[in-house]
């Protein structure tokens, strides 16, 4: 029978905390589904975290599953984890960028690549999953080859290969994980599955190495609306997530309507046109003022904003640079006005996460905040004045390592190896794709 992904440390922040909370037997397997890693409640209130974080916990260590019979090899790498010559491939193809990066467990980033399906946003408005997966198909190969060359090794050079395993889109994800599993077939290398939303809370300890557990974390993508502890590798209590859509979809929703230029993105181009406008010219109203729980909601205002475009008569299909300029202040107006009440709602939310994180522990400290949405300046500027009201410090990885990278899996493979946390690699007489066919069973 041909191995697949096993359910790994990271795996109980979401979902599949059900799943981990079971025992996880060294033969169960880890569906590939975005679905399987969404938008799961693991804690509703502080009064029960610490019985839910003391089952996170004991769930986490069931589920790690160290390799103390491995070859050798293994035990090696992950005993030489804190040495400089340990370095990890990381492999992203959750959505819609293809991204490889080589990192060492000294926090080096030796060499990275990104293919960007962006003509896909701007041609078909989103994500084709087909599409998408095609053209990391196209991509996948060179974007590998290019970050080792960047990194000036070869895949023999590496010390294990980590791969985001979800949440994505099923067939994105794929490309990665059969790309992966190939280079540590062929060169006999520990496989590491990586959880995207892990991965972008954990890249903050590679820019940051005075950055320790715990901390809160709030993270902000095209998917995701998460507050959470993180109190380890593997380990973390929720606090909120998002009863609808994630910021970033609002974001991307409202650069369609208002006919922005997608080519860099819906957030870069609707926070680009935000500073031309007003942002109180909209009195949109902020999302769950008087429910008082860190959860998110962001489809209330993407429809205020729909209302709003449509009352204005603004054309998406007329493109900015064809509207007049009283079209293009009202366009302006109302990016600014979205953003701001976007913006609010993540600063109501994070004041209440930091009253309920202390509860759970008095020594956080920092409030990290990453995913795509934590590149944007204002969001930035404007937790920063929370986190200084509450005494904590921000802590945002620098823009470029907030939107989807090598990098934060190649750090979350680390951070994993370290512990020992490991898959060993495929039968050398796997096929590519046999994993695949065994794509589900947990017990
Ligand atoms: O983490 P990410 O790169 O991919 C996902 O995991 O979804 O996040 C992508 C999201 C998109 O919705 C994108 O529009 C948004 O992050 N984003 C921004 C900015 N840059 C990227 N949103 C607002 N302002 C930005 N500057
Ligand atoms: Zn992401």
């Amino acid at each position: 029978m041909a191995t697949t992904l096993r359910a790994i440390a990271g795996m109980p922040m979401i979902d599949s905390l059900a799943a981990a909370l079971r025992q996880i037997s060294p033969s169960a397997f880890l569906r590939l589904s975005p679905s399987s890693c969404t938008n799961a409640r693991i804690l509703a209130s502080p009064t029960t975290t610490s019985s839910y974080a003391h089952q996170t916990h004991a769930a986490t260590k069931k589920s790690r599953t160290v390799y103390s019979l491995a070859p050798r090899q293994f035990e090696a790498a992950a005993a030489e984890c804190d040495r400089e010559v340990v370095s990890v491939l990381g492999i992203e193809t959750s959505c819609d960028d293809t991204c490889a990066a080589v990192v060492t467990a000294d926090g080096r980033i030796l060499g990275e690549a990104q293919v960007s399906q962006a003509n896909m946003l701007v041609h078909y408005g989103g994500v084709v999953p087909m599409l998408a997966q095609e053209l990391h198909a196209q991509s996948i190969d060179q974007v590998v080859e290019e970050a080792l060359a960047n990194a000036r090794m070869l895949q023999t050079d590496l010390s294990a290969i980590a791969v985001t395993i979800g949440p994505g889109i099923s067939p994105c994800l794929r490309v990665g994980v059969t790309k992966a599993r190939s280079i540590a077939r062929v060169n006999r290398l520990p496989l590491i599955g990586v959880h995207h939303m892990e991965a972008h809370a954990l890249v903050a300890r590679l820019m940051e190495h005075k950055l320790h557990f715990p901390f809160i974390v709030l993270l902000i993508s095209g998917g995701h609306n998460l507050l959470l502890v993180a109190q380890n590798v593997g380990q973390y209590v929720q606090l909120g997530t998002t009863v609808d859509d994630a910021i970033g979809e609002a974001f991307d929703k409202t650069a369609r309507l208002l006919g922005l230029d997608l080519r860099k993105g819906g957030g870069p181009a609707l926070e680009e046109i935000a500073l031309q406008g007003n942002p109180t010219s909209f009195p949109f109203a902020v999302p769950m003022r008087n429910q008082k729980h860190c959860n998110f909601s962001y489809a209330g205002l993407k429809n205020q904003v729909r209302l709003a475009i449509e009352s204005q008569k603004i054309n998406e299909n007329a493109p900015m640079s064809l509207a007049s300029a009283e079209d293009r202040q009202m366009r302006a107006d109302i990016a600014a006005s979205f953003q701001r009440v976007a913006i609010l709602h993540l600063e109501d939310r994070c004041r209440r996460a930091i009253d309920w994180a202390r509860k759970i522990d008095p020594t956080v400290s920092c409030l990290v905040v990453s995913g795509g949405v934590a590149s944007n300046n204002v969001v930035r500027t404007k937790l920063g004045a929370v986190t200084k009201e509450h005494g904590l410090q921000l802590i945002c990885p620098p823009p470029r390592l907030c939107t989807d990278n090598g990098v934060m899996v190649a750090w979350a493979g680390i951070e994993h190896l370290r512990l020992g946390i490991f898959d060993p690699p495929p039968h050398l007489d796997e096929p590519a794709d046999a994993w695949e066919l065994v794509f589900i069973t947990v017990r």
